[in-house]
């Protein structure tokens, strides 16, 4: 197992771009089966959980090549439409196959998805959707079959703005006649993207973006080249090494939009931030003051992905900080890995009290999860001395050579 070999304590200073988003490419990926053409994904990050989506469409016929960044995808006639369970059970997004197989293929077999270790993770919103809509669904030895046969178009309301949820509905829906309504329907930036790539390819999706979507039915749909939008937790990972490190970033590929509540809060701390149409700058000199509050919200509040990268920021900050995770119930396992390195945090429940140090120490530290690894690598460059975060293969998961990226503005950081 690889870890990361850090020594900290210096400023980050440069420019960085930021990839293309793993949860917009995921789902995106997924949606490739709606169409017999062919589709070209533009500068798609090479990270295991797109490999693994890939991995999974050749496991059922596709047609997968890799030009360059670019991706050309091709799922006409798919052999086998069961999601091969070792692949399925590795990554949480194996789930949004569901949605466009039973739109074009009317059935589907799928074992519950995995993923990063950060709750358990549940389907319900995505079965009880799918059934709102007249679809046959039986559950045995950790597989769901489908038989959507009989599906038809109609109202789906989420318990809860499942990201997930939103988008495999919203893909089962493409072709069924009529309009799928989906209320209290995620608004996060990526399920604008989903919406937005179905429609490149003749689909008739309004409203995502928004708690309430419409979904009317198409006969076909045709191919396309598409550039999926940029990742705002890489850009808010950045954006937070900059403030932990006292450093100066740009950002270029980078919507200020989608990281609006961190922004805020970056603000707040002390930083100085200015932005462009594609840019986002920021300027931090001085330790940062303590956020009074941290809380996990749905999209546009301040997303849980960036809570352990926001909570390493406290852990020096000046004052008191408390965090409370609203979306998972467990996505703290990065705090006992802090403690080793002099932070002083306390957890109960979903709630974390952070009193900022003027500095941590390093040590050996082991990543859980993606983000809590990212955190704990952030809290390592405003570290001086050695650290070590085991498990890089978690960070491996969401981040494109994250080490070779914070060399490039002044990291001494190493992949051993
Ligand atoms: C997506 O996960 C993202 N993953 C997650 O990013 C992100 O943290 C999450 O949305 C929230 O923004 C991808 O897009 C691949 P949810 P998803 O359904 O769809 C509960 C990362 O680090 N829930 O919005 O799984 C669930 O338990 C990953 O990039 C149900 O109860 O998230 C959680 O508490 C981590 N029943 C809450 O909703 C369901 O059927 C939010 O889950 C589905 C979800």
């Amino acid at each position: 197992m690889e870890s990361f070999v850090i020594n900290g304590g210096k400023p980050l200073v440069g420019t960085l771009e930021v990839d293309t988003a793993k949860n917009a490419v995921l789902p995106i990926i997924a949606a490739t089966i709606l169409t017999d053409e062919e589709v070209v994904l533009v500068d798609v990050p090479k990270i295991i959980d797109v490999e693994k989506m890939l991995q999974i469409l050749l496991a059922m016929g596709g047609n997968v090549v890799y030009s360059g960044r670019n991706v050309i995808i091709k799922t006409k006639g798919l052999s086998n439409l069961e999601i091969p369970s070792l692949l399925a059970k590795d990554i949480r997004s194996s789930i949004f196959m569901l949605g466009p197989l039973l739109a074009k293929y009317k059935k589907a077999r799928v074992a519950y998805p995995g993923g990063c270790d950060i709750g358990s993770r549940p389907i319900d919103l995505h079965l009880s959707g799918l059934r709102d809509l007249n679809v046959e669904i039986s559950e045995d030895y950790g597989f769901i079959d489908c038989d959507a046969n009989n599906m038809k178009s109609g109202v789906v309301h989420l318990d809860f703005p499942s990201v997930g949820a939103t988008e495999n509905i919203m893909m089962s829906a493409v072709f069924l006649k009529g309009e799928t309504t989906i209320l209290n329907a995620a608004k996060e930036p990526e399920i604008v993207d989903l919406a937005n790539f179905i429609n490149s390819i003749g689909g008739k999706i309004r409203g995502a973006g928004t708690s309430s979507i419409v979904i009317e039915g198409v006969e076909t749909l045709s191919g396309t080249t598409y550039k999926p939008i940029s990742d705002r937790i890489i850009a808010g990972t950045y954006l937070i090494a900059a403030a932990i490190t006292k450093g100066k970033l740009c950002l270029t590929n980078a919507n200020y939009q989608d990281v609006y509540a961190l922004l805020n809060k970056l603000r707040n701390a002390g930083c100085l931030i200015d932005y462009t149409e594609d840019t986002i700058s920021i300027e931090c000199s001085k330790r940062p003051i303590a956020c009074a509050s941290i809380e996990t919200q749905p999209y546009p509040g301040f997303p849980t992905d960036l809570q352990a990268q926001m909570l390493a920021l406290e852990t020096i900050s000046d004052g008191i900080c408390v965090v409370t995770e609203n979306m998972f119930e467990t996505r703290f396992k990065h705090v006992p890995e802090l403690l080793k390195m002099g932070a002083k945090v306390t957890t109960k429940d979903r709630m974390a009290i952070v009193r900022g140090v003027n500095r941590l120490h390093g040590a050996e530290v082991v990543a859980h999860d993606l983000r809590g690894g990212a955190g704990l690598v952030l809290a390592a460059l405003a570290t001086e001395g050695k650290t070590i975060v085991q498990n890089a293969h978690y960070v491996d998961r969401g981040y494109e050579n994250f080490e070779l990226r914070l060399q490039s503005v002044g990291a001494d950081i190493k992949r051993c």
